[in-house]
């Protein structure tokens, strides 16, 4: 998606084809859950009905990785890069520094919907002064749930599209020909973070550093909880469910 100008996750201003025609409604949304349980699944989804900015910091993380040019990479993205070439964790403040890089091209007006992002309550406390600056505020965070085994099973089974980055599962999500994206015609890839023993070592870190994140926006009162159990069609009708909730709250 392109930018329409330096607005970055910026204020309330609304495109001006919005007085001839109806837009649909812009949610700034944070999505949160364990490694697997749909958040990019519903993100795509959700970017696709509202036309919301999708950003998601393992997408990121994924492009610097494969990147085969070393020299097309910012300075951030090289800091990045050296920390997961160490097996290391990339900290938070390389990750609020590469988000800021990312930030300015969400379109002025626009929704957006953080999947991945926050991951740590000290991304979450930058997170929240940076709306704060642009005097914007989060409608909501979407809290998928889902139980260990069933969250293995996804994990194991996905496929993703190297090029358009779109999200596959070999059975609840499958291409029409087995192996390539259905958009792009390129072979998927099985990403090297879902095998078994890492698998345990995402939950462990997620258990450990994200969870606490339920907590913390719970307190603000944007924690909205979602049973992921279901196939994603369904899963997406209880998020516009919740969403119309959130709607029919703010008009209150
Ligand atoms: P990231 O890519 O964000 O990984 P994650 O949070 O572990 O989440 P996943 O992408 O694995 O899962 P998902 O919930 O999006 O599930 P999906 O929709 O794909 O991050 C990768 C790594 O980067 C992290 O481990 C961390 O090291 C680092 N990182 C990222 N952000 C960071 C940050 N802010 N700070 C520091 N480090 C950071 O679905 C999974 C599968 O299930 C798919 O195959 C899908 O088709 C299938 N599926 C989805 N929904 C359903 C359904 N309803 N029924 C059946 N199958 C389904």
């Amino acid at each position: 998606m392109k930018p329409d100008g330096a607005a970055g996750l910026k204020g309330d201003e609304t495109n001006s084809n919005t007085q001839t025609m109806p837009q649909p409604r812009q949610y700034r949304l944070v999505l949160l859950g364990a490694p697997g349980v749909g958040k990019g699944t519903q993100a795509e989804l959700l970017a696709e009905r509202f036309g919301a900015y999708h950003l998601s910091t393992g997408d990121l993380f994924r492009a610097v990785k494969m990147s085969k040019d070393e020299r097309e990479l910012t300075p951030t993205m090289a800091r990045a890069l050296e920390y997961m070439n160490a097996g290391k964790l990339v900290p938070d403040e390389t990750v609020l520094a590469l988000v800021a890089e990312h930030a300015k091209d969400v379109p002025r007006g626009k929704g957006f919907l953080l999947d991945g992002f926050p991951r740590t309550v000290a991304q979450a406390e930058a997170l929240e002064n940076a709306l704060e600056k642009h005097h914007v505020t989060l409608d909501a965070v979407l809290n998928y749930e889902l139980p260990l085994p069933e969250i293995v099973a996804r994990l194991s089974g996905r496929r993703t599209c190297p090029k358009c980055k779109r999200v596959y599962h070999i059975e609840a999500r499958p291409p029409k020909r087995e192996g390539i994206c259905d958009d792009c015609g390129v072979e998927l890839f099985q990403r090297d973070d879902d095998r078994p023993e890492t698998i345990r070592v995402r939950m462990e870190a997620y258990e450990k550093n994200t969870a606490p994140l339920t907590d913390f926006y719970r307190r603000k009162g944007l924690l909205i909880s979602i049973s992921a159990g279901a196939t994603p069609a369904v899963t997406f009708e209880r998020t516009l469910e919740a969403l119309g909730a959130v709607v029919e709250r703010q008009a209150v």
